[in-house]
């Protein structure tokens, strides 16, 4: 637990505002951040509209509101280090051999493999977009799928990552706050799995630098996966031998954690891809894709309809002012704003301070008090509830949050301190919008598990759903 959360632990139990979710690991990286995210590097693919909003090669940075700040990110060695020194797994120290082999590269038999995207989405470079420790490979996004989708990695086999993040409920929930082992719940909304192969930062207050780097947190986190040591995870996982020898071809290492949060990062890169949406074929050239309500909601956003396309409207570009944040192909700038939702506004204060509270004392700025990751609007329509804390309901609410210029703090983001006054028409216009941005349907078949040594497969659908409330005392309920 105190390596899980690293140096926030104390502050969370000290500052009820501090919460978790999905792991906290993210000061434990295995692999370094991708050089560069989309939203100043790579061009706004296909987003033929976006001139006047999406960041231009070579052009000033836009206005950051909250300053880019580098997360103290723990290399894995000095993990490492303290799990020898005891940490949580005092009881059961993690030797390095869990956490990191030197490959036999003799052992080796994988193949590279090169996705197939939806369009817009730019092609996963290595360097750009995976990080050069783990080149993708077709042997290794098999194995990343089944680790996903295995509740055995869970200490009590009732949870997977599909527990959370399910592709069929748009790579999230459904739910407002995400349930864990024996019922436990956080106190923030699983963010969709979609697109973060394209996310600079990872979690809503950007701890985690990689994915890499996400996937080794969930896995400990007491109200997720369980209190478990990272030895008895791997431990758990060499005793099926279909995952040693999978590891063995994969990176020619036994199970390692290293392994395994690299698997996962590359499953999800190159299956959780949101893309050709009605709004994608449209930038593509089909304009009968959008319908006029969606067109009028494409503008209102701040994105120009096509030059090729002789529809006339009155409505005003950027008027709801969506692309000063969401911008892009993804649609995210991937910086952290206030909007106001979690202000208490008796007690004057945010119970979840964000982006503030991971940044390191010496770096902090006011700006990110109550601060949170931009999302993708992508498949907005399948991933509710809203925002940080699953707080709002529907795509209406949220387009109402931000008509009455959201919540009113001494922190908001500039961008919402005046209401839209967008008409009833307009607000379904934006709606109807987001719609738009639904990507086509990929199916995801669920992946036959290795047998365990008692021969019995688990089936991963079992985990699909959140585990129920455990109402006897068991030792992972004790925080
Ligand atoms: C009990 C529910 C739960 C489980 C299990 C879980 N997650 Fe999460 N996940 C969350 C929550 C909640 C967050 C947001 C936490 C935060 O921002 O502090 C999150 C965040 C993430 C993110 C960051 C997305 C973004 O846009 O920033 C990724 C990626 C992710 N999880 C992948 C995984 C993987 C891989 C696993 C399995 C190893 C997993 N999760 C297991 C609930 C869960
Ligand atoms: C100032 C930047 C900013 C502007 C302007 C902005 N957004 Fe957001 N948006 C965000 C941030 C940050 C979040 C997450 C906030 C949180 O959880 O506290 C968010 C969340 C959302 C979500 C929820 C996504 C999810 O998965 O929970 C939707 C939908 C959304 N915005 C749509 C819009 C629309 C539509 C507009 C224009 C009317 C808009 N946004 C304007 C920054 C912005």
């Amino acid at each position: 637990m105190r390596r899980t959360f690293g140096k926030l632990l104390p502050l969370a139990l000290a500052a009820p505002f501090l919460l978790a979710g999905c792991g906290g690991a993210g000061d434990e990286t295995s692999a370094p951040p991708p050089p560069a995210g989309p939203a100043t590097g790579a061009p706004a693919a296909g987003n033929i509209a976006a001139s006047d909003a999406a960041p231009k090669e070579g052009s000033p940075p836009r206005k950051v509101v909250t300053p880019e700040t580098v997360i103290d990110s723990k290399g894995l060695s000095k993990v490492v280090k303290e799990e020898e020194k005891g940490g949580e797994a005092a009881a059961s120290p993690s030797p390095t051999d869990y956490l990191w082999q030197l490959a036999k590269d003799e052992l080796i038999q994988d193949e590279p493999l090169t996705p197939k995207l939806p369009r817009p989405l730019p092609a996963l470079t290595l360097n750009v977009y995976v990080p050069a420790a783990n080149p993708l490979t077709k042997g290794k996004v098999e194995l990343g799928k089944q680790l996903y989708f295995d509740p055995r990695v869970s200490l009590d086999g009732t949870v997977s990552c599909a527990t959370c993040h399910n592709p069929e409920k748009g790579w999230t929930d459904g739910a407002p706050v995400s349930t864990g082992i024996d019922g436990l719940k956080g106190d923030r909304s699983a963010p969709t799995v979609l697109n973060t192969a394209y996310g600079k930062t990872m979690f809503w207050d950007g701890r985690a630098p990689s994915l890499e780097a996400q996937a080794q947190g969930p896995v400990q986190n007491p109200i997720e996966m369980g209190k478990q040591s990272y030895k008895q995870i791997i431990e758990r996982l060499r005793t099926i031998s279909g995952y040693r020898e999978q590891f063995q071809k994969v990176f020619g290492t036994d199970v390692t954690l290293d392994g395994m949060a690299k698997a996962i990062a590359a499953f999800e890169r190159v299956t959780a891809v949101s893309g050709n949406s009605k709004y994608d074929k449209y930038t593509a050239g089909d304009l009968k894709a959008l319908d006029d309500s969606e067109k009028r909601g494409m503008v209102l956003f701040g994105l120009r309809a096509s030059p090729d396309d002789d529809f006339k409207t009155d409505a005003v570009l950027k008027k709801a002012m969506c692309t000063s944040c969401h911008v892009g192909f993804n649609f995210t700038d991937e910086q952290f704003h206030n909007l106001g939702i979690g202000w208490d506004p008796a007690q004057k204060s945010f119970k979840d301070k964000g982006r503030w509270a991971v940044t390191p004392i010496g770096a902090r700025n006011n700006a990110e008090i109550g601060a949170f990751k931009t999302p993708t609007v992508r498949d907005a329509a399948r991933t509710g509830p809203y925002m940080h804390d699953g707080s709002l309901k529907t795509l209406e609410e949220v387009v109402e949050h931000y008509n009455k210029g959201g919540n009113p703090n001494p922190f908001l983001d500039n961008d919402l301190k005046k209401p839209l006054n967008l008409t009833d028409q307009e607000k379904k216009d934006v709606v109807a919008f987001m719609k738009a941005l639904t990507g086509e349907e990929i199916a995801v078949e669920l992946p036959k598990l290795p047998a365990g040594p008692d021969g019995k497969t688990p089936d991963p659908r079992s985990a699909l759903k959140a585990p129920a409330p455990k109402t006897a005392f068991h030792p992972s309920t004790v925080r």
